[in-house]
């Protein structure tokens, strides 16, 4: 028994070095922490139990069978964040650059099937250099088998994907099909084809980073949820978000414990400028509303003209979508109307309440939205507010106009309490256009064109540009005051925490993509 204790000790330790002390070394010379220790860091001390750490790839040729590394590029289990159950793989760029073979592929799926049949997180570090050119289609049979199992687990499990390194190729398909990624800056990239390949093709010259890094990602292409300056910040990101999310989705998340208390907010009632021309920040709407420091912004440098993120409202978990008036005055676009879409049905997948906070001109205008697209990216976030069924709660706090009243969250496309601040202005457009267009006429037959306008602009103003013609028919629940807003809130969340929504029978709705 003792040499045979000892046999598997060396096995095992032999696992943990992964490609060798030479490539933990390179590795760490690039700034990167190893898969193993990637692990441990964003698990609970002492609670990883490995998954396959013996695995070994089947490939004879090109001399593989002499190259045989346990556990064949990845490291997968189980273990606890906080406390909480995850199933976790990562990929071991020591060995064969952490490029999937076959078993490699296999590993995956196992750990991916475990966490659809408990109902618990699936978080992936991925570090590889893509199919392991060796296998040939054995890898990218592996791949598909990864695929479609992302598309199973898809709003059943959170699914969380950080990269850690290369991922390129048909590779990227994964990350791109779970609910989030984080990316590691300057140190990881993501492309369908690589600089050689652009370069022969298009002809563009192009760096990794230009073509697929982290900030490219976080900014123009929006693939990038989040980033972080470095593997451990990342892991932490991780940490982060998951505590806000529900282990799968017949669960809510975790109510902290929360004491009234704090409820009115004096600072919300100077932010709305005189001038309704005049642009403010809304994340000072939001950390007024909500539980201090809590807002964990999704998508921050992509499509900045409307904030999505999490945050906790008298310790709920609660999803939050505000358009930004700081951006583009805070217009809906293709970029902002898909960003808030895939976030909105993400909550509603895993019963996250939605808040809405309000500040819309309307749609941005102009040959680039209607050439890209604008009217069906704009009918996204239209079709996926209207078919949430968790509880939807939405302040205006100035602007809503014109299709874009209808589109955030209006109570007639579902949601359950709608407040107005009395800065708000609901109309089919701003006073000075409305004018112009209905009094045509009157004002080009006026000896003072000009003073005309401004009479009838104040006429419409008057009529629409307030909450109270939207609150007698009962599109506004309540005007309120701004520092009554987060305990209306709290209260309205509350009082909406049975909801229960039942839709006709259907396989599934066809959201226009
Ligand atoms: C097998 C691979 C590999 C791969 C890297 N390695 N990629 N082995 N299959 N795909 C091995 C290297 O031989 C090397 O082995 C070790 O990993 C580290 O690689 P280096 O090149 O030394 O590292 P680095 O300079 O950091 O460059 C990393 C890299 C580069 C940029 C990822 O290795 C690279 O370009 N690899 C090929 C990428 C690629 O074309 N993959 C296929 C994409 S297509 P030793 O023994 O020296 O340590 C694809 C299709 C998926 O993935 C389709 C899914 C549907």
């Amino acid at each position: 028994m003792k040499s045979k204790i000892e046999d598997l000790n060396k096995k095992l330790k032999e696992a943990h070095l992964g490609g060798g002390q030479a490539r933990i070394d390179k590795q760490h010379d690039k700034k990167k922490l190893t898969a193993r220790e990637r692990v441990m860091y964003l698990l609970d001390e002492g609670s990883f139990e490995e998954i396959g750490a013996l695995v070994t790839h089947r490939t004879k040729s090109f001399g593989m069978d002499k190259q045989l590394f346990y556990g064949d590029g990845v490291v997968t289990g189980y273990g606890t964040v906080n406390g909480r159950l995850i199933y976790i793989f990562a990929q071991d760029f020591t060995v064969f650059g952490g490029s999937l073979s076959e078993t490699h592929a296999e590993k995956i799926c196992k750990v991916m099937d475990l966490a659809v049949k408990v109902g618990a997180p699936i978080i992936g570090l991925n570090d590889s250099g893509g199919a392991r050119i060796q296998e040939g289609v054995r890898s990218l049979g592996g791949y598909a088998d990864i695929f479609f199992r992302n598309v199973q687990a898809s709003g059943v499990i959170p699914q969380l994907s950080a990269i850690m390194g290369p991922c390129a190729g048909g590779a990227v398909y994964s990350p791109a099909m779970t609910d989030f990624t984080l990316m590691v800056e300057n140190s990881s990239y993501m492309f369908v084809t690589g600089p050689n390949v652009v370069k022969t093709v298009t002809n563009e010259n192009v760096t990794s980073e230009e073509l697929g890094g982290a900030s490219t990602h976080s900014t123009k292409s929006g693939v990038a949820h989040k980033t972080s300056i470095n593997d451990i910040e990342c892991l932490e990101d991780l940490k982060s978000l998951l505590s806000y999310l529900p282990q799968n989705n017949k669960e809510t998340a975790t109510h902290l414990p929360y004491e009234l208390g704090d409820e009115f907010r004096e600072q919300l009632s100077d932010i709305i400028p005189d001038n309704a021309n005049k642009p403010y920040d809304m994340h000072q709407v939001i950390n007024g509303i909500i539980d201090a420091d809590s807002f964990y912004e999704i998508h921050k440098n992509h499509a900045e003209n409307i904030l999505v993120g999490f945050a906790r409202l008298g310790g709920r978990s609660i999803g939050i979508v505000a358009n930004q008036p700081m951006f583009l005055a805070g217009v809906l676009d293709v970029n902002s109307a898909k960003k808030a879409a895939r976030f909105v049905r993400f909550c509603d997948a895993f019963n996250i309440p939605l808040l809405v906070l309000e500040d819309v001109p309307g749609f941005l205008p102009g040959t680039d939205q209607e050439w890209n697209g604008i009217i069906v990216h704009g009918a996204k976030l239209l079709y996926a507010f209207s078919e949430a069924t968790v509880p939807r709660v939405t302040v205006i706090t100035r602007k809503a106009y014109g299709g874009a009243y209808d589109v955030m969250n209006s109570k007639h496309i579902g949601s359950d309490m709608n407040f107005a601040w009395p800065s708000a202005e609901i109309a089919v457009m701003g006073a000075k256009g409305a004018a112009e267009i209905i009094f045509k006429k009157e004002i080009n037959k006026a000896d003072d064109k000009e003073a005309k306008w401004k009479e009838k602009e104040a006429e419409y103003a008057e009529l629409f540009a307030n909450p109270y013609s939207a609150a007698e028919r009962g599109f506004v629940d309540e005007v309120i005051l701004p520092k009554d807003t987060r305990r209306k809130l709290i209260k309205a969340f509350s009082m909406l925490e049975n909801k229960v929504v039942t839709r006709p029978d259907r396989k599934h709705g066809n959201i226009p993509l």
